[in-house]
Order: structure tokens, then sequence, then C-alpha cells
């Protein structure tokens, strides 16, 4: 069996460092980090790496995903390092305050791309794949997306009103991804942390994200989502 390979689009040291760490230690020898920010991304790679062991081979690839090209690039050199993934952790956002009106249009339309747009690219370039992994037959394959999400789809909030409304959209893109590829066999999903995470709240802490993203996750797919 070749070594599993798990992409993270959107690394950072909450949830996505949790998930990382338990997943690599669970299943994953490749684990490929996405972000903007250079020196963020360099401590997620040693604090994973650290975390987990020389066994892991931790790529880390720098980059805005709203620059679609620039996220292809990105893509296709962690796929040459680390071969295409059979899991893709979706988790990029950006939490910032948007009140009614002083907020930009460009700075809503930035959000789509992060959320909505940058998904689609990702779904588009690794769900072909993921249907093969599934009709591979081989045991234990487990070819998922999943896509961290939040309570803001059903309750927006008004002053995070772009936030908001781009956790809608990518909402219902991923039901759509979901009614068209999980019978093909592909695990697409919604990870719902309905509140602000924390490492002091009891539930909405990282590592608990994490623990119950990976029980989601091993059950394969029976729900669309998990409510966190
Ligand atoms: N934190 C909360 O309270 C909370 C609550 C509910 C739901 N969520 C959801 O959880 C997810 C984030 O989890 P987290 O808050 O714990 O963050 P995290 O996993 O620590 O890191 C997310 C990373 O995404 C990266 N990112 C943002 N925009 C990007 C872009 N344009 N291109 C590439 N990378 C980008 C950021 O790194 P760079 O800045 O270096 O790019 C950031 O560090 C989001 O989907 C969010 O909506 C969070």
């Amino acid at each position: 069996m070749a070594s599993k390979t798990l992409l993270i689009i959107g690394s950072g040291p909450g949830i996505s460092r949790s998930v990382a760490t338990l997943f690599a230690s669970r299943r994953y020898k490749n684990v490929g980090l996405v972000a903007r920010r250079a020196e963020s991304l360099a401590a997620e790679q040693a604090a994973l790496q650290q975390a987990v062991g020389a066994d892991v081979k931790v790529g880390i690839y720098i980059v805005d995903i709203t620059d679609s090209e620039a996220l292809a690039q990105a893509l296709d050199q962690a796929d040459d390092e680390l071969g295409k993934p059979e899991t893709v952790f979706f988790n990029a956002a950006r939490v910032i305050p948007s009140a009614f009106f002083d907020h930009d249009i460009k700075e809503i339309e930035y959000d789509l791309k992060i959320t909505v747009s940058a998904l689609y690219l990702v779904a588009q370039r690794y769900i072909p794949h993921l249907v093969s992994l599934a009709k591979s037959g081989e045991p234990g394959t487990k070819p998922a997306l999943l896509v961290t999400n939040s309570a803001l789809p059903f309750h927006p909030i008004p002053q995070l009103f772009a936030l908001s409304l781009t956790k809608a959209a990518q909402r219902n893109l991923v039901q759509s991804l979901n009614l068209t590829y999980a019978p093909e066999g592909v695990h697409i999903g919604i990870i719902n942390v309905a509140g602000p995470v924390s490492p002091d709240d009891a539930v909405r802490n990282p590592n608990n994200i994490a623990a119950k993203t990976w029980e989601w996750f091993e059950e394969g797919g029976k729900e669309f989502e998990v409510v966190i």
C-alpha cells in the first residue's frame, strides 16, 4: 500500500494543527500544509514534525489560495513531493469584522475567493482522483474532502455578515458535491464548529475538534456533517 497523503488547505496553530497531528499519528505518512505566511507555516511544520516524528514527511506550500494560478502551481509541487492526497482538509478562512456599510465590496469578494472559489478549484482538481481511489477496490481506502465550516449558514452574525454569507455559500457547494460524489464513494462533508474555538473551551478546543473529526472520518461519511 502506497504511503498516504493528507493535504491541509489553510494551516495554522488552531484546528488544523490538531487535525494534522492526530490524522498523521493515526494514518498519514505525508502531510502537505498550505497557507500564506512563510514564518507561520514553518512553525506549523516544526510543531507537526516534533509531534509525529521523522517518519512523517511534512511539506509546506506558501500561497494565497485566492490566486488560482499560484494555487495550481503549489498543488502541482505538493503532488510531486508527497503524492496526491487521500484526504483533503479544507480549512482556510479569514475572520474579520464586517459592518454595514463600511465594509468594502472587495473584502467580500476576497472572502468568497478563499471560501468558495478556492474550494471549487481544489474539488475540481482532486475529486476525480478521490473517485478513482474509491473505485480502486484497495482495502481500507478512505478518500475524503472535509471542510471546516460553522453555524453561520444557519445563524448569521450581522457584525460578521461577510463571513456568514461566504460560509453559507460554502456549505451549499459542499452539499452539491456530497450529493454528486458521496454515491461514488467519496466522503465529502462539513465540520460544523458551532461557536468560537478556544484551547480553554471544554468542547470547542482544537484537540477535541480533531478527535471528533477523526471519529466522523472513521465512520466514512455516513453523516454529511459533524457538529461540534
Ligand atoms: N477559530 C474559531 O473560533 C472558529 C469557529 C468556528 C469555525 N471556525 C472555522 O475553522 C477554520 C479555521 O480554523 P482555525 O480558526 O482554528 O484556524 P487555523 O487552523 O489555526 O488556521 C487556518 C489558516 O488558514 C490560513 N489561510 C487563511 N486565508 C488563507 C488564504 N487566502 N490562503 C491560504 N491560507 C489561508 C491562515 O494562514 P495564513 O494567514 O498564513 O494564510 C490560517 O492560519 C475556518 O474554516 C473557520 O471558519 C473557526
